[in-house]
């Protein structure tokens, strides 16, 4: 199935298009500039996702990025593609204590970024949250399962929808984000046949999302330094399209050989 051919950025309700058409929706991660503008014409989205503080500068989980982090990176993407729809994560602190905390926020974030839509973690208890702000302008990405935020209360990054009621609750949580006006959903850490049923159930209309879930979703996403190789490890629902780690190792050892044998830089480099 070929792309979707479209000749402005595209927005939030363009996947509805891609999932109603049968185009697999296909989205990564980015934070930056550069690597965005590369994605910029194999992706429908780019995800500014709160995993950068863990990508990015090393944090041990996402818990502390914060609403200006996010911001500043946004900015960053949002320079660097023209096509691509740019979705930004709510951090954790920044939507929980209030519908009118979450639009104040994700508010901030459209103005500020001029990015065409937010993402929020949390089921069935964030519906009214996400229904106060599509009413209110804002297209709001959905994310259950294996939701990072919640690594203190599930006890680490487990797998999500083991056994009856683990089902029962992520299919609820489905259900509220969909009926609540969510334009799409993520689907993180489930267990295949859970994801699948969400993915396949005529009830929910909005698009799925996967990542580590289903191949039925109607997309999928990576984190891009997982992806590329370049983090040192990364979950079992990763599959590694580069080793930049090598690549950049190589190089950089090249560089250090060069520069200490007096081979860089050459008559070509110099004025
Ligand atoms: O922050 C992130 O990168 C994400 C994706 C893993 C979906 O939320």
């Amino acid at each position: 199935m070929s792309q979707l051919v479209i000749s402005r950025r595209l927005r939030a309700i363009d996947l509805a298009k891609c999932k109603a058409e049968g185009r697999k929706i296909i989205a990564l991660t980015a934070y930056h500039a550069h690597t965005a503008g590369i994605l910029d014409a194999h992706c429908d989205f780019i995800l500014v996702g709160d995993s950068l503080g863990m990508v990015m500068h090393g944090m041990e989980t996402t818990l502390p990025v914060t609403l200006e982090m996010m911001i500043v990176q946004a900015q960053a993407v949002m320079r660097g593609t023209t096509r691509a729809l740019v979705v930004v994560d709510m951090p954790f602190g920044s939507y929980e204590a209030s519908r009118e905390q979450a639009f104040m926020n994700a508010a901030r974030v459209l103005k500020e970024t001029g990015a065409g839509a937010i993402k929020m973690e949390g089921g069935a208890r964030f519906a009214d949250t996400v229904a106060f702000l599509v009413e209110r302008g804002v297209p709001v990405m959905g994310h259950i399962g294996l939701t990072p935020q919640s690594v203190n209360t599930m006890g680490g990054f487990r797998v999500q929808g083991r056994g009856e009621e683990g089902e029962r609750r992520l299919m609820e949580d489905a259900r509220a984000i969909n009926d609540a006006g969510a334009f799409a959903i993520v689907l993180e850490g489930i267990v295949e046949p859970v994801a699948r049923a969400i993915a396949t159930n005529a009830a929910i209309t909005t698009p799925t999302i996967g990542i580590g879930a289903s191949v039925e979703c109607d997309g999928q996403i990576l984190v891009l330094e997982d992806m590329l190789g370049l983090s040192d490890r990364a979950p079992k629902f990763v599959k590694r399209f580069g080793s930049l780690r090598d690549q950049i190792e190589e190089a950089v050892r090249g560089y250090a050989e060069e520069v200490r044998s007096g081979r860089f830089p050459a008559d070509e480099h110099t004025y």
